[in-house]
């Protein structure tokens, strides 16, 4: 039994798919402080295994021990947590209290049940401003914002716990920019309010919830003055997590590991290949930097291939084409 914390959110419900097709049977807990609980039928009609639902808070220390109790957990994996940049500067007592404190509480438990596997959702923002291109894992580290500096702590933290308990193993895999979603458009990215990420904020100007998209920079030194991602498929992302679970029960050693495809592409390179996939005009017009971002952003991924043994298969394409099947079935996300 896998238990999964998160499982309900856009990157853990394609990953608890991911991870029925390849055996193995799940226990989520979520406390859907960013998720809708329909989420949970569709995550077991596409995976077609064994899932078991908690619903609870992670530093709820009794909730979270009763999803332990029921079957014996071989490791954990945890998305859950909150995420969005611009949130975590105006409520940064929020971020730590829920991110950190809740991976504290996580910790705790797995130590009481001995479990000692678990694989986390860090994230390319705790490199900071990239000081040199393609980022690779012993890049130095220095995230520039109250969200960044909670996975950059809880990495330190899983390091720690490693280093002093015999037989605990991490895998933290650093993920970079996600998007799109499962191809049959029943599962994909269901955002509360106005989209703060590029690509969501793309499929409701194209489903008509919003006007036009603001493309927030046109003056960098790239290919053609927009900021340049490493845009990856959830679906490749979710196989990342599958093939790292595999690493630590069967190598049995930790890692730290970029997820992404290894390229870059700029913001109007997303919107012309949406516009070629969809036949879908996306009206948008240039708007001052936002402040925060840098120029471009991708990853090495040479230690997740010879590593984990895993590469990204989907393009920027499939991103689109799979992301406009999600919207454009669910034109107002997952039903309340
Ligand atoms: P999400 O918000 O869709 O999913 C997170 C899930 O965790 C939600 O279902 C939410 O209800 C649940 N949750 C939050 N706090 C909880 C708590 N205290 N107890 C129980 N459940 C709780 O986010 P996502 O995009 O799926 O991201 C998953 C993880 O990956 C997060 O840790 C995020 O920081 C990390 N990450 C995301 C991105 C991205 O661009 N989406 C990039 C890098 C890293
Ligand atoms: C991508 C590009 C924007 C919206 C964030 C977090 C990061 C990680 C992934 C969790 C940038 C441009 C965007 C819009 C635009 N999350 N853009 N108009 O900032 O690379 O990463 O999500 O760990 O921590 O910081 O992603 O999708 O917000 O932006 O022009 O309306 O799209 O300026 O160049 P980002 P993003």
């Amino acid at each position: 039994m896998i238990l999964v914390t998160g499982g309900l959110g856009y990157i853990g419900s394609h990953t608890c798919v991911a991870l029925q097709r390849a055996g193995h049977a799940l226990t989520i807990v979520d406390n859907l402080a960013n998720s809708k609980i329909g989420v949970l039928e569709r995550i077991r009609a596409l995976g077609g295994g064994s899932v078991e639902f908690h619903r609870a808070d992670l530093r709820d220390g009794p909730a979270l021990a009763a999803a332990f109790e029921r079957h014996p957990v071989e490791a954990v994996i945890h998305f859950a947590g909150y995420k969005a940049v611009g949130e975590s500067v105006a409520k940064p007592l929020e971020y730590y209290d829920n991110n950190i404190g809740g991976t504290f509480v996580l910790l705790d438990t797995m130590a009481r049940f001995s479990v000692h596997r678990i694989v986390f959702s860090s994230s390319a923002t705790v490199y900071g401003d990239p000081q040199r291109l393609p980022l690779t894992e012993d890049h130095p580290l220095g995230a520039v914002n109250p969200y960044g500096r909670t996975k950059q702590f809880i990495e330190s933290i899983l390091t720690d716990v490693a280093a002093g308990t015999p037989g605990f193993r991490h895998a933290t895999l650093r993920y970079f920019n996600p998007m799109g979603a499962h191809p049959s458009g029943r599962l994909g990215e269901d955002p509360r309010g106005i989209p703060n990420n590029l690509f969501p904020y793309i499929t409701q100007v194209a489903i008509g919830r919003l006007q036009k998209l603001r493309v927030f920079g046109n003056d960098y030194d790239t290919v053609d003055g927009t900021g340049v991602r490493d845009f990856i498929h959830v679906m490749d992302l979710a196989e990342g997590h599958v093939a790292a679970l595999r690493y630590l029960l069967e190598k049995d050693r930790s890692i730290t590991a970029n997820l992404g495809t290894g390229r870059g592409n700029s913001v109007l390179e997303v919107v012309g290949a949406f516009e070629r996939v969809t036949g879908i005009r996306i009206p948008h017009e240039f708007a001052p930097r936002r402040p925060g971002d840098v120029a471009s952003c991708y990853a090495d991924v040479s230690r997740a291939f010879a590593e984990l043994g895993w590469k990204t298969k989907l393009g920027i394409e499939d991103m689109c084409r799979d992301g406009w099947a999600w919207q454009s079935a669910n034109p107002q996300g997952y039903p309340d």
